[in-house]
Formats: structure tokens, C-alpha cells, sequence
């Protein structure tokens, strides 16, 4: 929980995080991806939204007829949440629950059909990415997709000039100062050890994108990972 109070300030005043409510991008590319390759119709599925924020993805979601959680560390971004999914009719379909994505889960095992992290477990630590990790495994069901969004090192100059000059005390993390946040980055070999360790990588890209903040934008690099729990 150690980044808990920066993530509330942050959605009490937001610098860095959006509030548009409309489904994130890349989640909705990954999406086509499930039904046009994997063939799975994207209804009646246990979805978990690991660091939902103000459930842009959720909400979409439960809009498509499956069953979603939504999770996240400020109670201000899930209070947020909660009331779209009122506004846009959607809340039988949705619970939101105020919990640490890197503590365990309160979950039973095999239960998700697909779990998401959209840009959220980059401020754990190393001890919570591993607890992180071992409990999307355990929560997500044979077979279930699970769908990252993540820092990128490679090829990033925001991410070597804060690595540089603003660095964090574990392995390539830095701090954003403004907002008291630690954020991880991710090399490609780093990515594929940590990841390829539990699941199956179908797919993985790296795409640029801008993130803004203090009105200004920077462009970063994203991992974009499509990955599978296999049952062997
Ligand atoms: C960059 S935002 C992305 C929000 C959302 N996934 C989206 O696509 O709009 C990162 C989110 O992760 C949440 N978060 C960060 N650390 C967390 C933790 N340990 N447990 C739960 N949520 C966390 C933050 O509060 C924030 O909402």
C-alpha cells in the first residue's frame, strides 16, 4: 500500500491520470484480438480490472453483458466508478471494490475468465509484483487471457532521463517527485522472464503513446502483452 496516498491525491487532483470515461485503446484492440484469433465472444465472462481507476474498462465491459470487477487502491477513483456505472445502467454487471493489487486476493482460484492490468501494477514493488503475479495465476482460470499494459525501458527518453536523474531505490524504477510515485519500467528480456515464468506470451509489441502531465505530453513506450494461463 505504500503508494496509496499518492494515487488518492492524484485522482483528488489529477496531474498524470485521466478521467475520460471511454474504454481505454489498446484494451479495445485487444479485444478484436480475442474475437477475431481466440474466437471468444466477449459476453458472460468473469473479468477482473486489476487498478480500474475510475472504470473506463469496467464499465465498458459490463455494458457487454459479463460479470466484472474493478479494483483499485483509491477509494476516490472507485467512488468515481461506482457512480458511471450507475449513469450508464450497468451496475448489476459490476462490483468495485477499494483493495492493494499486490496483496492477496480476495478470490477464489480459477475463477476469472480475463484479467486486465491497463498501466497499473508499474508502482508496485518487487516484493508486490511478486505477490501480483502468483495471484493473477491463481485467480485466473485454465485457459484465461491476461491482457498487460506496461512501461516500456526500450527506447523511451523520458523513462532513461528519469532513470538517470531521478531514480528509485529498486531495480529500474525513478520517481515521478512532483507526485511522490514510483513507477517500473520494463526491458524486454525483464518482461519476458517475469511474465513468461507463469503465462503463455501469444503476443507482445511495443507501441509509443503520450502521456500528459501537467498539461504538458511526453511520448512513452508501452508494452502491449496478450498472454494465456495454459492448463499443462
Ligand atoms: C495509470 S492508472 C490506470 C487506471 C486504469 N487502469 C485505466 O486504464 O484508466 C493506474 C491505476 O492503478 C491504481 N493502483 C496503483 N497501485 C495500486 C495498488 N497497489 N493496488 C490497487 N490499485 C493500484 C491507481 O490508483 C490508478 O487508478
Amino acid at each position: 500500500m505504500g503508494q496509496y496516498q499518492a494515487w488518492e491525491n492524484e485522482y483528488r487532483s489529477s496531474q498524470l491520470i485521466t478521467k475520460n470515461p471511454e474504454p481505454q485503446k489498446d484494451v479495445l484492440r485487444f479485444f478484436k484480438y480475442l474475437k477475431k484469433e481466440e474466437k471468444k465472444e466477449l459476453s458472460g465472462l468473469n473479468i477482473l480490472d486489476l487498478g480500474c481507476g475510475t472504470g473506463r474498462n469496467s464499465n465498458y465491459l459490463a455494458g457487454l453483458g459479463n460479470k466484472v470487477v474493478g479494483v483499485d487502491i483509491s477509494k476516490t477513483a472507485i467512488d468515481i466508478a461506482k457512480n458511471r456505472a450507475g449513469e450508464m445502467q450497468v451496475s448489476d454487471n459490476v462490483s468495485y471494490v477499494v483493495g492493494d493489487i499486490g496483496a492477496s486476493y480476495p478470490f477464489g482460484d480459477n475463477y476469472f475468465d480475463l484479467i486486465l492490468d491497463i498501466t497499473s501494477s508499474n508502482s508496485l514493488n518487487e516484493k508486490e509484483r511478486d505477490i501480483y503475479i502468483k495471484e493473477v495465476y491463481r485467480a485466473l482460470k485454465d485457459g484465461g487471457y491476461f491482457f498487460v499494459r506496461a512501461l516500456c525501458k526500450d527506447g523511451d527518453k523520458n523513462a532513461k532521463n528519469l532513470l538517470k536523474f531521478s531514480p528509485g531505490k529498486e531495480n529500474d524504477t525513478y520517481i515521478i517527485k512532483e507526485l511522490n510515485l514510483v513507477e517500473r519500467v520494463f526491458s524486454e528480456k525483464d518482461f519476458k522472464e517475469l511474465y513468461g515464468k507463469y503465462f503463455k506470451i501469444k503476443k507482445l509489441f511495443k507501441k509509443s503513446g503520450y502521456a500528459k502531465f501537467q498539461n504538458q505530453s511526453y511520448k512513452r513506450n508501452y508494452w502491449l502483452a496478450y498472454m494465456q494461463k495454459s492448463s499443462a
